[in-house]
């Protein structure tokens, strides 16, 4: 039997545990300066372990003039907290980061010390961002499938009296049902895509270079050869849980945009990668699949990409619009993320698919 818990003891492991789970990165410096406290969101942050962060001077592993030791030391002579909002931090091989930080003194039984807090802060505004698109996507698509709905239904109509009509008249008066009916056709047709792929998604463990083969393969029929396909695959990914069809479309519509766009030299590279600890509509995934398709066109127009993923937005005269939208729609479908960054000579769809449990990989 164990003995119940006190309440002191609960205390002690509520704040070990918030430690632990903490989002923002804690940091306590003694009088010199030296690391004596790091949480587990530190170590992510310093790209280091505890063990080897205790005992080294904090600007061993942190540049930063706006931070100095003699601000640093200040706090503890005069007690004077600070929060700098926008400090850049360059840490070993990585790209830059945007951290707030806090600064105070705490006062322990062996002395005083500093309590540094970090919050990532372009991770914030990155995250923000996304949910926010998302929610504009989720609308723009809503809107149009009502549209698209309340069109369908007199569109039926029209087609069937065209139709009767068509019986009652002669054949040379025939000319005219037969237009309205090839035209209500051709907007059935639009309607239906308008209101975006509606079949249940059939789930089934898949190699994912497979399902690339099959699009470089549709792609060069579609282009006789004229397009230069690079592989860059990871070879020891694991299977996923897919529907095979669904993903096809996706990054089939995400390529058709590229061969259309590159020129003579045209290339498009698919790459597939592991990625560790990515957000996904704002969820922490910790194992994701990710999916590449770089190509040397010219890049996306600037007005485009805001709203490129939204249904309806083409730079292309004769295009609907609609193929990343349903790309976006098929991918949302696998709760994984799309994405996309451009300029001239190199534009990149990205696909994250998380890897879950259900998925087997160990
Ligand atoms: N790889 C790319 N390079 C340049 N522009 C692109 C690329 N992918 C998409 N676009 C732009 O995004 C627009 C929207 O694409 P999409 O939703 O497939 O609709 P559509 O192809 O019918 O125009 C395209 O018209 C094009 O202007
Ligand atoms: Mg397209």
């Amino acid at each position: 039997m164990h003995p119940m818990p006190t309440t002191q003891d609960n205390k002690l492991d509520y704040q070990q545990q918030i430690a632990l789970h903490l989002m923002s990165a804690v940091v306590l410096l003694d009088d010199k300066l030296a690391i004596q406290y790091v949480n587990p969101a530190a170590e992510a942050l310093l790209l280091r372990s505890a063990k080897k962060l205790i005992g080294i001077a904090f600007h061993d592993v942190f540049f930063n003039d706006s931070i100095s030791d003699k601000r640093l030391l200040k706090i503890l002579a005069s007690g004077q907290e600070f929060t700098d909002n926008e400090v850049t931090l360059r840490l070993s091989d990585r790209s830059p980061i945007t951290v707030e930080i806090s600064a105070s003194s705490v006062e322990f039984k062996n002395g005083p010390h500093i309590l540094l807090e970090f919050k990532q802060v372009d991770q914030l505004k990155q995250i923000s961002a996304e949910t926010f698109q998302l929610h504009q996507w989720e609308a723009a698509r809503d809107l149009i499938k009502g549209l698209a709905h309340e069109i369908k239904n007199p569109l039926g109509g029209l087609r069937g009296a065209a139709q009767l009509l068509s019986r009652e008249i002669t054949s040379e008066q025939q000319e005219y049902t037969t237009m309205i009916i090839d035209q209500a056709d051709r907007l059935t047709n639009l309607v239906d895509r308008l209101l975006g792929p509606n079949q249940l998604a059939k789930f089934k463990m898949q190699n994912i270079h497979q399902v690339l083969e099959k699009i470089c393969q549709l792609t060069q029929l579609d282009h006789n050869n004229q397009i230069k396909i690079i592989r860059d695959y990871d070879p020891s990914l694991p299977e996923i849980l897919i529907d095979e069809d669904k993903i096809q479309q996706a990054i089939l519509n995400i390529v058709n945009n590229a061969a259309q766009a590159v020129t003579h030299d045209g290339e498009i590279k698919f790459r597939t990668r592991i990625a560790t600890n990515q957000t996904i509509n704002s969820k922490l995934v910790k194992l994701a699949l990710k999916i590449s398709l770089i190509d040397n066109g010219p890049g996306i127009p600037l007005h485009l990409q805001d709203t490129l993923f939204y249904p309806m937005v083409s730079g292309r005269d004769n295009g609907t619009g609609l193929g990343l939208s349903i790309s976006q729609t098929l991918i949302n479908q696998h709760q994984g993320k799309l994405s996309c960054t451009s300029r001239p000579g190199r534009t990149e769809f990205t696909i994250l698919l998380p890897i879950t449990k259900e998925n087997n990989y160990e």
